[in-house]
């Protein structure tokens, strides 16, 4: 077969898969409506071909796995919240993506990070390409923090950015949001695939050389027309993604990837008229203030991590007046709660047919760890049978 030199490929958004023809559903990640004609997505990663730097022996150096060199230190932010995530503080020469959904708190966080760091001696510069200056001005008024020295810069040309940085490297940049910057080598739109993962792999490879300590904000979409924070996943070092449930003050930054520490670690804070707050005792947003009375809950000990966090299951059972019976979950799965339903069935004797069933993780808070099952079947069988489990029984 002949394959034509212009090849029209269709990118998705979601993952960075490309595929030579369309289809309504990614065949990589299996989102619906995410791929994209992407026309010079054919170079991934790649600007403007470079002349390649070959040394004239076409020898490569080696060296061995011990190094006489100490790394650098890594920035303590000072809130442990944070410096846990991070495996122990930032490490200088690394790049970190922080993902999640707009209005969640990026910016929020970034900015009261980088004026704790600026405060701290460090030369601090943060690139905004989504707000103006007065906008983030008036957030640091907000948060408290303007009079720190942060250095602020509006603009999404990545060679104007490069070139500022190159000339005056700081020691920990921001940039907000990665899907707003543009390389003039490509001819793809700001936010496409193409675009999105160029700069970031630009940015990543100046982090290497610069010694500066790179965040990339990625904003989760979900129209499917700008790339999401995936596509740069396996290029940073360290991923993290900032969660919250609407409705609920309570936002959680989790390591889904780092090169430098632990990937369980979460840091849980508060959204306030500050900003947010690190939350040194978590399980307090997520009890309930009075004990179960009527029946159908019961407190569940999750690990995050290196700490332990109480959190509620509550469930309700009760007559169906629907042909199919309802199944409702909050921060909970499908899928194991029909389990759950067909070992109590067939087990233990309960019958839940024609029964609807609720079940829900109280605060917000997501349940994924398989031993959370107990906690859902004993509040499952306190709903039905009506009666709360015992007080203090975890
Ligand atoms: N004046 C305000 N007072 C209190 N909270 C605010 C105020 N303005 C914005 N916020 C909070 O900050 C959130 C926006 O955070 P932001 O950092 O801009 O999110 P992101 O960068 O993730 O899109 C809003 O959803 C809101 O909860
Ligand atoms: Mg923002
Ligand atoms: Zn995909």
């Amino acid at each position: 077969m002949v394959k034509p030199s212009s090849q029209v490929l269709f990118a998705c958004q979601s993952c960075g898969a490309t595929f030579t023809k369309w289809s309504g559903r990614c065949g990589a990640c299996g989102e619906w409506n995410t791929l994209v004609e992407e026309a010079s997505a054919a170079r991934p990663g790649g600007l403007k071909a470079k002349p390649s730097k070959r040394s004239g022996s076409g020898q490569i150096p080696f060296t061995s796995l011990n190094s006489p060199e100490s790394p650098p230190p890594r920035i303590q932010i000072g809130v442990e919240e944070l410096d846990r995530v991070f495996g122990g503080g930032i490490v200088p020469n690394s790049a970190t993506l922080i993902g999640g959904d707009p209005g969640i708190g990026k910016s929020t966080l970034l900015l009261q990070v980088a004026a704790r760091l600026a405060r701290n001696g460090l030369k601090v510069v943060y690139v905004s390409g989504e707000e103006a200056s007065a906008q983030i001005q008036e957030r640091a008024r907000r948060l408290k923090v303007a009079d720190s020295p942060v250095e602020l810069a509006i603009e999404t040309d990545l060679r104007k950015i490069l070139r500022a940085l190159k000339t005056d490297p700081p020691d920990f940049v921001v940039f907000d949001s990665v899907q707003t910057l543009w390389s003039d080598s490509l001819d793809a739109a700001p936010g496409s695939v193409a675009q999105v993962r160029a700069c970031a792999q630009e940015l990543t490879h100046w982090a290497k050389t610069s010694g500066a300590a790179l965040v990339l904000v990625g904003h989760v979409t979900k129209e499917g027309q700008i790339a999401g924070p995936r596509v740069v996943e396996h290029m940073v070092d360290t991923v993290f993604y900032f969660e919250g449930e609407r409705g609920h003050q309570f936002r959680i930054l989790r390591a889904v990837k780092n090169r430098f520490g632990p990937t369980n670690e979460i840091g849980i804070f508060e959204m306030g008229p500050y900003g947010l707050a690190p939350v040194q005792e978590p399980s307090a947003l997520f009890l309930p203030a009075e004990r179960d009375v009527h029946g159908g809950t019961a407190i569940y000990a999750a690990m995050e991590g290196t700490r332990p966090v109480l959190a509620e299951v509550q469930s309700l059972v009760s007559n169906s007046a629907y042909g199919t019976p309802r199944r409702s979950i909050v921060g909970w799965d499908t899928n194991r709660l029909a389990m759950l339903l067909a070992v109590l069935e067939a087990r233990c004797g309960l019958s839940l047919a024609g029964r609807d069933v609720y079940l829900s993780v109280a605060g917000g808070y997501r349940i994924s760890e398989p031993a959370g099952d107990l906690a859902a079947a004993a509040a499952l069988i306190s709903s039905i049978a009506n009666q709360a489990c015992p007080v203090r029984t975890i």
